[in-house]
C-alpha cells in the first residue's frame, strides 16, 4: 500500500524531524515501499484525508507530532500509524504529567517542581538543590534547557523556558552517567533494546552535541556492569508500560554516580532517526540495520 511519512511539522524540533523523516523515507524506499513525504508544517494535516495513504509512519518530534494531536486526527481518519496512541503520546509529551505517572507507579525520577513567574527562587533551590535543570515541559532535544548553578541564574533560565512553553519544570540535576534505553513492542510483548551511554563534550549533551557534534561519544554496549544495564532496562521498560506506549519509545535515564541508582528523565514516543540518533544505534548493536528497523516499525502499525 501507499505509506505516508509525516515529517517536519511545526515544533521546535522541526529541523530534527526533517532529518529523521528523510532517513525513514529513504529506508522505506530502499525496501521497495511506496513511501511519500508529507510535511505537516507546510501542509494542513487535514489534507491527509485526500492522500489515500494506507498507513502512516510518524517521524514528527515534539508538539503537533509526538503529543497525541496528529494521532487523534489519524484515529478519526481511520489511518493506521506507527507509535503510541493518543493518550500515551499526550502523557509523555508533558514532562510533569509523565513524572506524576511514574511516581504513582513507584518509578524513580528526579525531584521536581513546576515553575511559574511568581515562584520563590530561593525556595526552589532549597527544595531541589544545585545544580538544577530548568526546561520547558513540552519540548525535546534540550531546547530551552538550562543547567542552573546558582540561584541568580534561575530567573533567566525560567524566562528562556517560558518563552517556548506555558509550562516550565525545574528538576534536581542528577550527577552521573547519561544513558538512554530504547523500547519496542506493546504491553506484554514490550522489550528493551541495549542501553547506550552518552559521553558529550564538556558533559553537555545539548542540541548541538546531540545532532551536529562528532565529539559526542556513544557507548553501546555501555561498559557498565551487566546488573546495572539490566536495572536500567527494567526501569525503562516499566516506564514505557506505565505510560501505555506502543510500537517504540526511548527512555532517557541518569545513573547517579554516588548511589548507582538510575533515574528516569523522560520518555520520547517518537524518537529521533537521524544519523546521530540513539534508537538506530541500539538496534544496530542488537544486529538490526536501520532500514530493517524502519520496516519493522512500519509493520507495527495498528489497524
Ligand atoms: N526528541 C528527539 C527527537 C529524540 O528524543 O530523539
Ligand atoms: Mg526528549
Amino acid at each position: 500500500g501507499r505509506v505516508g511519512v509525516l515529517l517536519g511539522g511545526k515544533s521546535g524540533e522541526r529541523e530534527i524531524s526533517l532529518m529523521s523523516g528523510n532517513g525513514v523515507l529513504e529506508a522505506l524506499r530502499s525496501k521497495g515501499v511506496d513511501a511519500h513525504a508529507f510535511d505537516t508544517g507546510l501542509r494542513c494535516p487535514t489534507e491527509l484525508a485526500k492522500e489515500k495513504f494506507d498507513r502512516i509512519f510518524i517521524s514528527l518530534h515534539g508538539r503537533f507530532g509526538e503529543d497525541g494531536t496528529i494521532q487523534g486526527l489519524l484515529e478519526l481518519l481511520d489511518l493506521p500509524y506507527t507509535g503510541s496512541g493518543v493518550l500515551a503520546s499526550a502523557l509523555a509529551i508533558d514532562k510533569i504529567v509523565t513524572k506524576q505517572v511514574w511516581i504513582s507507579n513507584g518509578l524513580a525520577t528526579p525531584e521536581y517542581e513546576e515553575l511559574t513567574a511568581t515562584s520563590d527562587w530561593n525556595a526552589v533551590v532549597q527544595h531541589l538543590g544545585l545544580p538544577l535543570i530548568v526546561k520547558p515541559a513540552h519540548e525535546g532535544s534540550s531546547l530551552g534547557l538550562t543547567k542552573v548553578k546558582s540561584v541568580d541564574e534561575l530567573p533567566a533560565a525560567y524566562k528562556l523556558a517560558a518563552g517556548l512553553d506555558k509550562k516550565v519544570i525545574a528538576e534536581t540535576c542528577i550527577i552521573g552517567d547519561e544513558l538512554t534505553c530504547p523500547l519496542v513492542g506493546y504491553g506484554k510483548t514490550a522489550e528493551a533494546l541495549p542501553v547506550i551511554k552518552i559521553i558529550p563534550p564538556q558533559a553537555n549533551y545539548d542540541f548541538h552535541n546531540k545532532y551536529f557534534s562528532n565529539e559526542t561519544q556513544y557507548l553501546c554496549p555501555t561498559g557498565l556492569a551487566p546488573e546495572v544495564n539490566a536495572a536500567v532496562q527494567e526501569l525503562a521498560l516499566a516506564a514505557y508500560k506505565a505510560l501505555g506506549c506502543r510500537t517504540w519509545g526511548r527512555a532517557d535515564v541518569m545513573l547517579e554516580q554516588k548511589t548507582g541508582k538510575p533515574y528516569l528523565l523522560e520518555m520520547n514516543t517518537s524518537p529521533g532517526m537521524t544519523s546521530h540518533s540513539l534508537v538506530p544505534m541500539a538496534a544496530k548493536a542488537a544486529g538490526i540495520e536501520y532500514a530493517d528497523l524502519v520496516l519493522w516499525l512500519l509493520g507495527q502499525t495498528v489497524p
